[in-house]
């Protein structure tokens, strides 16, 4: 009697699993649709970043201010700012900070999704670390994201990006806004890296762009503070952004703890 039962619970929890998996499959295909048609109208006119002149790589980290036109720039933090609501998530002794997910993003700001996709970005962020690289699959969680720290000792702690593909696995951040009390009216929300053996901060005055190798750079981010405020656009690219089975387990397992147990299905 036991045993009809469990089996029977185990058939109940694979059917259920099954439809949940088909039912995200439909849905990716359906946000893959919508992702080509927002690359087509949205995308941002970024011809001069091709002649930009590009930072060495030696250290697996490089910074660019003043990256994106003026036009283009203005138009994606405006659309960062309307985004309401944002997922907060809260691990402890590792992040707290608000995150608005891919998905989310792809309903709501067209003119941030075109620009993950544009050609000219993914060419520039080739150039600075001297290899062709693609953006990550639409099921990662962490492909496309801004990053919210709004409240009193929003931080991360310190910690590698882990790579879940094939290839070589690149973070590009932007920042959109950064305001307070800190040197130069930003905030205290500072990028810090361990590069060459020691400690560097990054400052990230609105429209620089940091491009480092997360799962190779030791990186944290320190707390904001009082009325202080600090908006991230969060990217990643990859050489090969196939992913060998167990790679794709331990993303989902990574993505529920940012994102919530959703990240399971996808
Ligand atoms: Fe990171």
């Amino acid at each position: 009697m036991i045993g009809e039962l469990m089996v029977g619970a185990g058939a109940v929890t694979a059917s259920g699993y099954t439809y949940a998996r088909r039912r995200r499959v439909r849905l990716y295909r359906e946000l893959e649709g919508r992702l080509a048609r927002i690359s087509a109208a949205h995308a941002p006119d970024l011809r001069a970043i091709r002649q930009r002149a590009v930072p060495g790589f030696t250290d697996r980290l490089a910074v660019v201010t003043d990256l994106l036109p003026a036009e283009a720039f203005a138009t994606l933090r405006a659309e960062a700012e309307r985004l309401v609501g944002p997922e907060r998530s809260f691990v402890p002794t590792h992040k707290k900070g608000g995150t608005v997910a891919y998905e989310t993003l792809i309903g709501s700001a067209p003119a941030i999704v075109a620009l993950y996709h544009s050609a000219d970005l993914k060419g520039f962020i080739s150039r600075v670390v001297g290899v062709g690289v693609e953006p990550t699959p639409i099921h990662d969680q962490s492909s496309l994201s801004v990053l919210v720290y709004d409240k009193p000792g929003d931080h991360i702690g310190w910690h590698y990006d882990h790579n879940f593909y094939r290839g070589r696995h690149f973070t590009v951040l932007i920042a959109l806004a950064n305001e307070g009390s800190a040197a130069g009216g930003l905030s205290h929300a500072e990028l810090q890296a361990r590069v060459a053996g020691r400690e560097m901060a990054v400052s990230t005055a609105p429209n620089t762009v940091v491009v480092f190798e997360g799962a190779r750079v030791h990186h944290k981010v320190t707390p904001i503070q009082e009325g202080e405020r600090r908006l991230v656009l969060s990217m990643t690219y990859c050489t090969d952004p196939r992913a060998w089975w167990w790679q794709g387990v331990s993303r989902r397992l990574k993505d529920t703890a940012f994102f919530g147990i959703r990240a399971l299905w996808t």
